[in-house]
């Protein structure tokens, strides 16, 4: 699965599974381009990868502005001279409130980072990956891509989101040697979004029942999709949404 001479980018890629998709695409030999919010991580793993070994770049941005998602793409193209991957992980977890009390603001953020920033990416990347004949992207969405629960309206419509673009891009695309999927995770462990979760064992055990192997995920095992998905090995793999879930979407 060696992607040497490939060049990937990664968004939020400071912590949690980004992170770890961004060293997985470095060990199979990618020049990796890390964006993220939060410069001091996304600085930090970038040197560890160059430490390593491997290839990477760290840029700023707050992908749920258009322009901040068309630098990202340009800086790795002047960086590195084409793009191969993507893996649009950046997002947040929102608010927890039920709908009809959920801020107008909290629903402007959440569709603003983890729906919008998803498409701006995308608008960016694919043009960037048709000038070397194509590549392949991989969404990150989630099991609440696939169903509700109850305090997340914004999450969940967002991730639903996210899976319809992937499947749109994915028809548009098709022909043009560019695959689109997504990956829907359950709750993963060791991630920004969870930590604070996981600190309650009351929490953890309730968290840990949702899923039918009564455990979290770790960020690890989606990022071993991610890098399955984007290799050969996935090649007539196109607008799929996989879940990586522990069999939370099986019940
Ligand atoms: N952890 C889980 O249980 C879980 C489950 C399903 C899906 N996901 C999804 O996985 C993705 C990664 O989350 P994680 O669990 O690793 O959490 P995380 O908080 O550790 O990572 C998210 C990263 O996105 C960055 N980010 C947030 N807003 C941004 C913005 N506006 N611009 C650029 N970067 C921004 C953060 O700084 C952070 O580094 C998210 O899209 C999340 O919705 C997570």
């Amino acid at each position: 699965m060696s992607f040497s001479g490939k060049v990937a980018i990664v968004t939020g890629a400071s912590s949690g599974i980004g992170k770890c998709v961004a060293e997985l695409y470095a060990k199979e030999g990618a020049a990796v381009i890390l964006s993220d919010i939060n410069e001091a991580s996304g600085e930090k793993t970038a040197e560890q990868i160059r430490l390593a070994g491997g290839k990477a770049c760290f840029i700023p941005a707050d992908l749920s502005e258009s322009s901040a998602c068309r630098r990202m793409v340009e800086a790795a193209l002047e960086k590195f001279g084409r793009l191969d991957y993507a893996c649009n992980n950046a997002g947040i977890g929102g608010e927890n409130n039920p709908t009809a009390d959920y801020s107008l603001e909290g629903w402007q953020q959440i569709i603003a980072i983890n729906l919008s920033g998803v498409f701006y990416c995308m608008k960016y990347e694919i043009p960037a990956m048709l000038q070397t004949g194509g590549g392949a992207i991989v969404n990150m969405a989630s099991v609440l891509g696939q169903v509700g629960i109850a305090g997340a309206p914004g999450y969940v419509a967002a991730k639903h989101g996210v899976v319809g673009l992937t499947k749109n891009a994915a028809i548009e695309y098709a022909a043009h040697n560019i695959r689109i999927n997504a990956v829907a995770p359950a709750f993963i462990s060791s991630t920004r979004m969870t930590d604070k979760l996981e600190g309650n064992p009351k929490v953890q055990n309730f968290l840990s029942s949702l899923h039918p192997m009564k455990r979290l995920g770790k960020p690890e095992e989606v990022a071993g999709l991610v890098i399955w998905l984007s290799s050969e090995k996935a090649s007539f793999v196109t607008g799929a949404c996989l879940p990586v879930d522990g069999g939370y979407l099986a019940r």
